[in-house]
This record gives C-alpha cells, sequence and structure tokens, in this order.
C-alpha cells in the first residue's frame, strides 16, 4: 500500500447550480483515532447526490459546511487503520457508506470513514459493484424490514438502485416479491428474482386483485393512499422519498409529532452501519445479492455521472472510477 500523499485532486462542491462540482487540489484527509483512511477505487452516484449539486436536497440543513467533497458510497482499501480501530488493518479490501456528519468525501481518491460503519468486501466483488450496495442496500435493508419469510412485498421501481437490491433482498429472505417497472426493464426485474412484474406503462400497480404485506415504494409517485389500498391487513407502506404524509410519520417517529396510527405509511431514512453492511457482504458473498452497475465513468467525469442519475432512468447503479495506478484522469 503507497504511503498517502499529502494532497489529492478530489470533487468539490462550492455552491450549488450549474457548474457546482469542481476538480481541485486539496490536503489528503487525516484520520482520527477510530477511523480508517481509505484509499478510493470507486464510489457510487446517488440520486441524492445530484439534489446536493442542484440545491434540491430536501434536508440540506444536515449537509456538510461548504466546500465539501460529495459522495457517500465508498469502496477502496484501507491505507490506514486509526489507533483505536480493531477488526481493520492497512490493505483490507473496504466499503462503507459516509455518512452526512462523517462529511462526506467518497467523490475523491482518499476518504475518511468511521471504522464503525465500514465492512470487509467480498472476494467475489470488484471495487465497482461493491461500491454499489451501501447506500442503496441498506436503505432496501432497513426500508423492507424484518421477518419477510413467506410475506408478499410489491417493489415500486424494481430496476432502479435501492429496488433491484430490495427486490434481492426480499427474495433471499424468503419473500414473495411483485415488481413494478417499466417494459424495457422486465426481463431485468424477472432475472432479479421477481415472481410477477408490472409493467407501470401497461398497468396500474393497484388494478388486480393481489394484496400485498408489504408496498416499498423507491419512487414515491403514488400517492401514499393507493399505496395502502393494496396492503394486506396489518401490511405497512414504506417509501424512500419524503412526501408529507410520510414525514409526518418519520415525525412520530423521532418523538416530534402525531399522527393517525392507522396510516400504516413510513419513510425510510437510511441509517450508516458497519453490522448492517455486514449481512449485505455477507448475502453477496453467497451469489444472493448482485449489484448492477448500469455505468461507469472517471472521476473527471463527474458531471457526466451527475446528469445520467438526474435523468432517473438508471438500472442498477453509477459508479465513479478512481485508478490511480493507471493515473486516470480523476
Ligand atoms: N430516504 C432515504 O434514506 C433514501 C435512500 C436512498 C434513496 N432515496 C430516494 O429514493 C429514490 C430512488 O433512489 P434510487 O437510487 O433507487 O434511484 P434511481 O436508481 O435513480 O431510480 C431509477 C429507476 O427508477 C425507475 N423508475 C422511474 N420511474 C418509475 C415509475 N414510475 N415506476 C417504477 N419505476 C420507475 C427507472 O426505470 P425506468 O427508466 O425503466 O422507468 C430506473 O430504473 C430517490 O428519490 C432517492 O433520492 C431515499
Amino acid at each position: 500500500m503507497p504511503h498517502p500523499p499529502p494532497v489529492m485532486t478530489a470533487v468539490v462542491l462550492e455552491h450549488p447550480g450549474a457548474g457546482a462540482v469542481l476538480l481541485r487540489e486539496m490536503a489528503v484527509p487525516s484520520p482520527g483515532p477510530r477511523d480508517l483512511l481509505i484509499r478510493v477505487r470507486a464510489a457510487a452516484v446517488n440520486p441524492r447526490d445530484w439534489m446536493m449539486v442542484a440545491g434540491r436536497y430536501p434536508f440540506s440543513r444536515t449537509l456538510p459546511r461548504r466546500p465539501f467533497v460529495p459522495g457517500a458510497d465508498v469502496a477502496g482499501e484501507v491505507a490506514v487503520a486509526g489507533r483505536r480501530v480493531s477488526g481493520f488493518r492497512p490493505g483490507d479490501r473496504v466499503f462503507a457508506m459516509q455518512t452526512l456528519a462523517g462529511g462526506l468525501g467518497a467523490f475523491a481518491p482518499w476518504c475518511v470513514v468511521r471504522a464503525g460503519v465500514c465492512a470487509r468486501i467480498p472476494e467475489n466483488l470488484c471495487f465497482e459493484t461493491a461500491a454499489g450496495i451501501p447506500l442503496a442496500g441498506l436503505t432496501a435493508l432497513q426500508g423492507l424490514g424484518r421477518r419477510l419469510a413467506g410475506r408478499r412485498v410489491l417493489v415500486i421501481g424494481a430496476s432502479g438502485g435501492v429496488g433491484h437490491l430490495a427486490v434481492q433482498i426480499a427474495r433471499a429472505a424468503g419473500a414473495e416479491v411483485t415488481g413494478v417497472c417499466s417494459g424495457r426493464n422486465v426481463a431485468f426485474a424477472r432475472d432479479l428474482g421477481c415472481r410477477h412484474v408490472i409493467n407501470y406503462e401497461m398497468a396500474e400497480f393497484d388494478a388486480g386483485s393481489r394484496r400485498y404485506d408489504r408496498v416499498f415504494d423507491t419512487i414515491g409517485r403514488e400517492s401514499p393512499a393507493r399505496c395502502r389500498q393494496v396492503l394486506m391487513p396489518g401490511g405497512v407502506h414504506v417509501t424512500t422519498v419524503p412526501r408529507r404524509v410520510a414525514l409526518r410519520r418519520a415525525a412520530v417517529d423521532l418523538g416530534l409529532g402525531w399522527v393517525p396510527r392507522r396510516r400504516p405509511t413510513r419513510l425510510v431514512l437510511v441509517r450508516s452501519s458497519g453490522p448492517r453492511l455486514a449481512e449485505l457482504a455477507a448475502l453477496a458473498d453467497e451469489g444472493r445479492l448482485k449489484c448492477h452497475v448500469d455505468r461507469t465513468w472517471p472521476l473527471s467525469q463527474v458531471d457526466d455521472a451527475l446528469s445520467a442519475s438526474r435523468s432517473g432512468r438508471t438500472r442498477g447503479k453509477l459508479v465513479l472510477r478512481i485508478d490511480q495506478d493507471r493515473g486516470e484522469d480523476y
């Protein structure tokens, strides 16, 4: 493992808006006692990255102070482990969802992450496929909840970053999964493990008589009331997209408000966790969770990657490559 240099060229967000992200030379961050300094090999792009850059991230008050290096999903090798870190050593292949409180920073050749939110990359995964898993996979895992065996799960947006991992996680847990996607993604959704697929260009997701224990909406275009109509008694509607009803429910969960109990709508707000990421790594190691990488770019083409994410047409994940050995144009 080469020694970290004093400076690196990273993607920096100064002001949201056009031309917001720039490649800038800056100091390589230093790890604290509980941190890992990761030599980044790949970083996935999530919709919230383009939202931050465009000034449309709904929780903008939680963002690091500008200028900052965006990017949450990181995969690479441990360069330095802080003195209070146990379980990771220099050279280990690791991945993580870097937190907002941790300052983000994945769109860079070097990134400091708390060891507690990292997990080892299974040997059968390359850095690019590993990078696509943490944020989307943790969202799926936390949104779907436990005890899925024998349950009927509807995943709206089965071909997207969160949805394609959710289908596989639910399937691996023993659920019968129905996916909602467009015609071009029907075969993809079936390959992921959907027993039934609803092509949203041909049919409404609530047209038939099928009812579900969980409706996991990763798109947020359907109204919560409509999603709840296809629930079996005791079923739960979970969404990844903040809308008023879901936000009210989240406020209740945080002890900040009240909402009638009979409204089983929940907003998942993803939380980074090393142990939960290790659960996903175990599934990937067994071949039961595969991250589909739609497209990759070098770090210098981050604008193109953000535009692709903004199009809303991603199948699986979009990933930035950071190949320091080849001196690629990062
Ligand atoms: N709350 C949280 O903690 C959290 C965490 C992660 C993500 N999110 C949010 O969740 C949403 C999804 O994230 P993501 O990473 O999965 O996005 P993504 O990968 O960009 O989703 C794109 C996919 O959505 C599909 N799609 C578009 N419109 C659709 C529709 N009407 N019905 C079904 N599928 C449709 C597209 O397929 P076609 O092109 O074939 O339509 C494409 O495959 C984003 O808004 C993101 O910000 C929230």
